[in-house]
């Protein structure tokens, strides 16, 4: 086990810089999720820990080792795929013992760690299988398994269960949970799927254009989202965002947005006549009832039900807008509809800047 530090590390492919001067630590045992948008750079980063790419500036660390200049093999890293990437002539039982052939190891040791592996993952009985004679999710847990027999010091996913279907994600993903209870070793797991990142993960790195947005839990990012890119891609479906004015008021500042229907004690800094973002969650938006206060009139342009929730699209004075309702709602497109939100629900942010103002 280990832990792994990047320090002020770079990446540029001849003129284009993709990863700019990125710090990160990654604690001994901890599982650590890497989410941003396409092209932001996760596979890069791994890769660079991994030793598969050459770093241009700073310092990788591997258990307080520097790294930089140390072979893939000496790293005592394992990745696993998106594509699996297991040779199709060779048994199941080959391809996960390959890395241990080939360092030689003692065959009773390498029969040992692939008959111990192959019982975590429950492929025992696909041993004398090849690649093609598989699922999906068995190809999967063959390269996790090759990435366990190694017993690295750190684990590296790269959208490790992309290629699978929901059900067999979900699966998946709660034996990677489990397996990684079970061993602790530090694991750093790229993902699209937030709920994957948000169950698996102690912390959660957002990654935006070769920079880190926000490190956290899961909780902090969505409850405290430290600018409006964080916001934005934390949370699904996404947080809405309006234009909005800070007022004074004898309460205090106060913001107002959608044609000033919104107007609540909200912010605790800021100065008034300033513009900020106004960001609501879909599911802190509810249906108001009698006598609330911070109402907003809409009409329903669109009905989403998805069983557990209903997914509307409101349209508030112009402004569109997404509200989660819990549970089957007897609403319809065209309807009039009154919304209302908690005050301390409603996150401001710079205009210029994106960063979040304080809080109330
Ligand atoms: N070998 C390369 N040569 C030039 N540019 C590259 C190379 N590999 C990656 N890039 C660029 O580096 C950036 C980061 O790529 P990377 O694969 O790390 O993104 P990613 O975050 O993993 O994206 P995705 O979510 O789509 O997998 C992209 O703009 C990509 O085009
Ligand atoms: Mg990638």
């Amino acid at each position: 086990m280990a832990s792994v530090e990047l320090l002020n590390v770079r990446k540029s492919y001849g003129p284009v810089a993709v990863i700019h001067d990125l710090d990160l630590t990654v604690a001994d045992g901890e599982f650590l999720a890497l989410v941003g948008p396409s092209g932001c750079g996760k596979s890069t980063l791994l890769r660079m820990i991994a030793g598969l790419e050459d770093i241009t500036g700073g310092e990788v660390r591997i258990d307080d080792k520097t790294v930089n200049t140390v072979d893939p093999k000496g790293r005592n890293v394992a990745m696993v795929f998106q594509n699996y990437a297991l040779y199709p002539h060779m048994t199941v039982r080959d391809n996960i013992s390959l890395n241990l052939r080939l360092s030689r190891l003692p065959r009773a040791e390498i029969e040992a760690r692939v008959r111990t592996a192959a019982e975590l993952l429950d492929i025992g009985s696909l041993l004398d299988r090849r690649p093609s004679q598989l699922s999906g999710g068995q190809r999967q847990r063959v390269a996790m398994g090759r990435a366990i027999v190694r017993n690295p010091a750190v684990f590296l996913f790269d959208e490790p269960l992309s290629n699978l279907d929901a059900k067999l994600r979900v699966q998946m993903r709660t034996e990677i949970k489990a397996f990684h209870t079970k061993v602790a070793t530090t694991s750093i797991y790229v993902t699209h799927d937030q709920i994957e990142a948000m169950t698996l993960a102690d912390r959660i790195v957002v990654m935006n254009a070769g920079r880190i947005e926000q490190v956290g839990t899961p909780i902090e990012l969505y409850q405290s989202p430290s600018n409006i890119f964080v916001a934005g891609f934390i949370g699904s479906p996404a947080m809405n965002i309006l234009q909005g004015e800070l007022l004074s008021t004898d309460g205090g500042l106060a913001v107002s947005a959608i044609g000033s229907q919104l107007t609540t004690l909200a912010a605790a800094a800021g100065a008034a006549g300033q513009h900020v973002k106004v960001g609501i969650r879909p599911e802190h938006l509810t249906l108001a009832g009698p006598g609330e206060v911070n109402r907003v009139s809409a009409t329903i342009a669109h009905v989403e039900p998805t069983g557990a929730q209903t997914h509307l699209l409101v349209d508030a004075a112009g402004q569109m807008l997404t509200v989660v309702l819990n549970d089957i709602a007897s609403v319809k497109r065209g309807d009039a509809v009154e919304l209302s939100v908690r005050p301390d629900r409603i996150y401001l942010f710079d205009d210029a800047t994106g960063q979040r103002l304080g809080a109330l």
